[in-house]
């Protein structure tokens, strides 16, 4: 690959995120969230990785397909349900799990007349995000028609303040799940995402949705990755490509949004947003070259970001400069940067060519 960009995949460490989640919550089958590529870490990668996962989730009946394509024999839950008739006929000859948010969907499953008795229902109780799900007054109708179609039934919720260990918004959310549960007494219930998992035990129950926590981030504000004993599964890597020296007053990039206080030692990388390194790190974030901290200077271009690595003894070209990765993490970047951690990883574009850690490459870890 002649840009020499590339994210480095720990499986091992995917691994261990996975077995964590499993420590933290006893009987309950984790089913593993590779939706979005697996969170920008490779859809194929992740699922081959997790081979022995209890299952997985995605957010479309496509997403599921590719899953099955490769041999998977596990659950498959579609979080996002079916979209469409042709969903509801591919769904059941995948044998997915399908959530049930809307009334729709059962109007398409009827449409559909498939036989959907061997397919697990979840039939989504909206518990305060006001995005999908039924409501408190419309749960019992949705139960009793996904029990006339399906006897094998989840009560699902979703968390959406859980990463706010101060908000009081998470008790509320699990007493209006537990009011529900105890009326419509489900066989089965399931809530928790990554930081569900990690810091909210009572929403633990029969089924827990792991995501971000797997590729080794933190899904709790104030709180590290390391904290919760999680390790990071990618580093993003590439090369100097240009060293040039600048002059006091001297502007960096597009709009020269960095002038040079004196003089400067400029390393340009062979990285930039359309790679999915963001522009919001521009003048905020730091990558590691030869061990040390080096600030971005000027506007993240589409292939191209300038650091400053003036305090380097010695820089060269085709040097390496980690973007996160060993003692800089993704987390660190996204919080200077100011982006959400989810979205940072997400963002990794097609172009950057994925090298899944070997047990010889010692010196990548
Ligand atoms: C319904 C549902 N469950 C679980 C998850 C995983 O969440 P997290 O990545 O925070 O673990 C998601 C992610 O968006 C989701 O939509």
């Amino acid at each position: 690959m002649s840009r020499n960009t590339r994210a480095v995949l720990h499986g091992d460490a995917l691994r261990h995120n996975y077995q964590m989640s499993k420590q933290r919550t006893g009987q309950a089958e984790s089913l593993a969230v590779v939706k979005a590529n697996a969170y920008g870490h490779g859809l194929s990668w992740v699922v081959r990785t997790l081979h022995d996962a209890d299952g997985f989730c995605v957010a479309s009946v496509d997403e599921a397909a590719e899953i099955r394509d490769m041999n998977v024999h596990q659950r498959i839950l579609v979080l996002e349900g079916i979209q469409s008739i042709e969903d509801a006929v591919l769904a059941q000859a995948l044998g997915l799990d399908l959530v049930v948010h809307h009334h729709t969907q059962l109007d398409w499953f009827k449409a559909a007349c498939c036989d959907l008795s061997s397919i697990t229902l979840w039939v989504k109780l909206d518990i305060g995000m006001s995005r999908l799900g039924f409501n408190a007054q419309q749960i019992e109708a949705a139960w009793q028609s996904c029990g006339a179609l399906s006897q094998s039934r989840i009560l699902m919720g979703h968390l959406a303040y859980a990463d706010d260990l101060d908000s009081s918004d998470t008790a509320r959310q699990l007493a209006r799940f537990e009011a529900i549960r105890s009326r419509l007494r489900p066989d089965r219930v399931s809530l928790a995402n990554s930081a569900g998992i990690l810091a909210w035990p009572d929403s633990h129950a029969d089924l827990v949705r792991p995501g971000l926590m797997l590729y080794g981030l933190s899904p709790v504000k104030g709180r590290s990755a390391d904290e919760f004993d999680l390790k990071p599964v990618m580093s993003l890597r590439s090369r100097v490509i240009s060293v040039r020296e600048c002059q006091q007053g001297d502007r960096i990039g597009y709009g020269g949004s960095y002038t040079c206080p004196d003089r400067r030692q400029i390393a340009v990388l062979a990285i930039g947003y359309g790679d999915g390194y963001p522009v919001a790190a521009s003048n905020r974030a730091d990558v590691l070259i030869r061990g040390h901290r080096c600030p971005v200077v000027g506007r993240v271009s589409m292939d191209m970001t300038c650091v400053d690595v003036t305090v380097l003894e010695s820089i060269s070209v085709d040097d390496e400069a980690i973007l996160w990765g060993g003692c800089l993490t993704a987390d660190d970047v996204a919080q200077s940067s100011g982006v959400l951690n989810y979205e940072l990883i997400c963002g990794i574009t097609r172009r950057v060519e994925s090298r899944p850690l070997l047990d010889q490459d010692a010196s990548l870890r």
